[in-house]
């Protein structure tokens, strides 16, 4: 009985820790194989891309609700036609997913910080962001905080996207299924840049992105107990019932006054029958 409980209490504290750190216990590589490579100790992945193959990996961990924290170096130079992604997403014919995908440009120009929700297997809620900084020079933090209230996409701490969830006005929300998070790097120039009009310079390759302090913080799947176990309220689950505040909400219009390109929301000649429900409700 008593080993029971320590059990139980090994358990409960495990989950409730910030996991942190090494990325050979965080992730797999999923594709690839040589592209994509883990460095000092699994502190760094850098993921290619050549004519050959990009790669990718997957966190080991699953989650229902949490979030997720990287450090991403886009790639650099001539990067029309490369897509890095990192998103969120169950398995599936009807998965649900939350995607950053960002799309490469010739030198010079600006990356597309695309974002979309998938839920039952339907996509078709893009916005598309510039960014305020050139983000092939340094590491930026790219996060995605999904909980039960809503979802909000992060660019070093400051707010771009929030979608809210609405269940009870009968708008969908992903909330049934878990999710891991996916990254890659690979070649899209049949729509990334341009609608595919610019092709990718493979002259260039390889087209390298990095990542590293992944950090997640959430709710633990076991999928063979077929449940999530969140961590208690006075470990790190701050972010269970984060919401944006009076100031975020200010920071996120003025981000997205400034530097949103595109938004589904808003294109009345792609929903001439109607907007998707939840337009109604964004801030
Ligand atoms: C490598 O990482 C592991 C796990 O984080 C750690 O236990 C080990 O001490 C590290 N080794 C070196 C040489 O830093
Ligand atoms: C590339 O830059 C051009 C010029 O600023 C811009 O119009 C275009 O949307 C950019 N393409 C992508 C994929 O970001």
């Amino acid at each position: 009985m008593v080993n029971l409980v320590l059990i139980i209490m090994v358990i409960l504290f495990s989950t409730s820790l910030i996991a942190t750190g090494n990325l050979n216990q965080q992730v797999d590589i999923t594709w690839g194989n040589d592209k994509a490579k883990i460095f000092n100790n699994g502190s760094l992945i850098i993921l290619s891309l050549d004519q050959t193959s990009g790669a990718g990996f997957r966190s080991k961990d699953e989650y229902l609700f949490g979030r997720v924290d990287m450090e991403i170096k886009l790639v650099a130079g001539n990067s029309a036609g490369t897509v890095t992604a990192y998103y969120l997403s169950s398995q599936g014919k009807n998965h649900n997913e939350i995607d950053f995908e960002f799309l490469g440009n010739l030198t010079g120009d600006p990356y597309t910080v695309h974002t979309n929700v998938f839920i039952e297997g339907r996509g078709g809620r893009e916005q598309q962001f510039r960014l305020w900084f050139d983000p092939t020079l340094e590491f930026h933090t790219y996060s995605i905080l999904w909980n039960p209230q809503s979802i909000i996409w992060y660019v070093d701490e400051t707010p771009i996207r929030v979608f809210r969830n609405l269940q009870s006005r009968g708008i969908p929300y992903p909330s049934n299924q878990a999710m891991r998070l996916y990254s890659s790097l690979w070649d899209a120039d049949n729509w990334a840049t341009r609608g595919g009009l610019v092709k990718t310079d493979w002259s260039k390759a390889p087209f390298k992105a990095s990542f590293k302090n992944f950090k997640t913080n959430g709710c633990l799947w076991s999928s063979s107990a077929k449940k999530s176990s969140c961590p208690s309220s006075n470990k790190g689950s701050s972010w269970l019932n984060q919401q944006l505040d009076g100031t975020n909400i200010q920071k996120l219009k003025s981000v997205q006054n400034k530097y949103m390109i595109y938004n589904y929301c808003a294109d009345a000649k792609r929903f001439s029958k109607g907007f998707p429900g939840e337009c109604k409700f964004v801030f």
